[in-house]
């Protein structure tokens, strides 16, 4: 066994040597038309500025989008859509392919009656316009949002096939708002202030009680993100931003933030967001998402379609706890691991990018990522997690994901043993 794991590992490396050798791949092909032939697109004048005051994707991007599972939820406005994450590179998600996720459907709120209250165990009441908020000083931050229940589905064997439906439920923004900090300081929380309790304006008034441990450490009342205003999906003109906790706290659409000297036990943190171990017992306040990661390409929607040699696989790694220092990559289903390439900035509680580029000899793939974050905590197999947690849960599935690969590049969600 062991003779066998040596001779697999020297094989794979001498595969990546390789790698590196074709990495140039762009034959010429006599007489191909892409180049002998003028395009239309050479012989004709193109669009004025005029034309697209806000900028949309090219036409030939109609692929990539938010999809829904239909079966998943019984009502649109009480459901929830993905994020293309196979069709994504880099950290950063764009507004238009956020997933969303809405209790009582997208509120469309008007800015010039929006106001955001501050109540409950404070020195002072307040209540702020979207301009007085915009006077507080500003930070920008990139932080990953993820819903507790991303990859629930997964929880008693391989079911959605495509990592938009498994991991899908992520998105990774920069956001322009103000420290929770500074606006709970200028209402003065008293000495019994424990925690805060956000409220949605929309027509599920989403709460959730959270510490204020956490309210005043990195919490953020954001309303921009990537740049631009709030989109109404995401919460516009203001939501809560919650670094690391799980989606459901990030309360959209806010509209009062009210002080207490303990947490209330409202729905979303008593039915629902708590995890059902096997005995019946429930594990709640689970709000930290624990280290994770998911090969994007290939996967289920993203074959592999250029045949055998040098092929790029990319995934992505996140932890509520902090930064992602190492991504590892097995393509034999985890008899061997190697470290994959991270690329891009190393945000805390951020999304962050990895490759890694093989010859592929066209033989079928059992491919699979781990990620390890900067606590030293490592990404659990499915396997390992179900021991510790059951099969109850829908949330916080955070265990590692397998995509099968045929050999002609055809891909599919597995389990394996
Ligand atoms: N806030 C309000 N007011 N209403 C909601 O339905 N959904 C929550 C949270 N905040 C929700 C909300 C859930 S469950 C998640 S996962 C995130 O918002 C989703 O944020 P997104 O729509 O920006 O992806
Ligand atoms: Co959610």
């Amino acid at each position: 066994m062991a003779e066998n794991n040596t001779t697999r590992r020297s094989f794979l490396k001498a595969g990546l040597t390789g790698a590196a050798a074709t990495i140039a791949t762009g034959a010429y092909a006599e007489g191909d038309p892409a180049i002998t032939e003028i395009q239309p697109w050479m012989q004709e004048l193109g669009e004025g500025v005029d034309a697209r005051p806000y900028g949309t994707p090219s036409p030939f991007e109609k692929h990539v989008k938010r999809r829904n599972v239909e079966w998943l939820t019984a009502d649109p406005v009480s459901s929830v859509n993905f994020t293309p994450l196979h069709e994504l590179d880099g950290i950063i998600t764009p507004n238009g392919l956020c997933f969303e996720r809405h209790h009582a459907g997208i509120a469309e709120v008007d800015p010039a009656v929006h106001r955001l209250m501050i109540n409950g165990l404070v020195e002072k009441e307040l209540v702020f316009t979207m301009q007085d908020l915009m006077r507080f000083p500003r930070e920008n931050r990139v932080y990953f949002l993820e819903c507790a229940a991303n990859t629930g589905m997964e929880w008693r064997g391989a079911q959605l096939n495509g990592c938009q439906f498994t991991h899908g439920m992520i998105h990774n923004v920069m956001y322009t708002g103000v420290p929770l900090r500074y606006i709970l300081e200028a209402a003065g929380v008293k000495p019994n202030g424990k925690w805060i309790l956000p409220e949605g304006a929309d027509a599920s008034g989403m709460t959730r009680s959270i510490p204020i441990e956490k309210a005043l450490d990195d919490c953020m009342v954001a309303f921009k993100m990537n740049g631009e205003a709030l989109r109404p999906e995401q919460g516009y003109p203001v939501r809560l931003v919650v670094p690391g906790w799980e989606g459901n706290m990030w309360v959209k659409w806010l509209r009062r933030i009210e002080v207490g000297d303990q947490p209330w036990h409202h729905r979303e943190e008593t039915s629902k967001y708590t995890d059902l171990f096997k005995d019946g017992r429930a594990r709640r306040f689970t709000w930290e998402m624990d280290a994770k990661s998911v090969i994007t390409n290939p996967s289920p929607q993203a074959p592999i379609t250029h045949g055998k040699g040098h092929t790029v696989i990319t995934g992505v790694a996140w932890s509520g706890r902090g930064t992602i220092p190492r991504v590892d990559v097995t393509i034999d289903g985890g008899k061997n691991w190697q470290k994959a390439r991270i690329s891009g900035p190393s945000f805390d509680k951020s999304m962050h990018r990895f490759y890694f580029e093989f010859d592929w000899d066209g033989r079928e793939l059992l491919l699979q990522s781990r990620a390890h974050d900067s606590t030293g905590y490592v990404q659990p197999t499915k396997n390992e997690l179900r021991k510790v947690r059951g099969e109850n849960s829908i949330y916080h599935n955070n265990s590692i994901q397998t995509w099968y690969v045929n050999e002609k590049g055809v891909a599919e969600n597995v389990e394996i043993s």
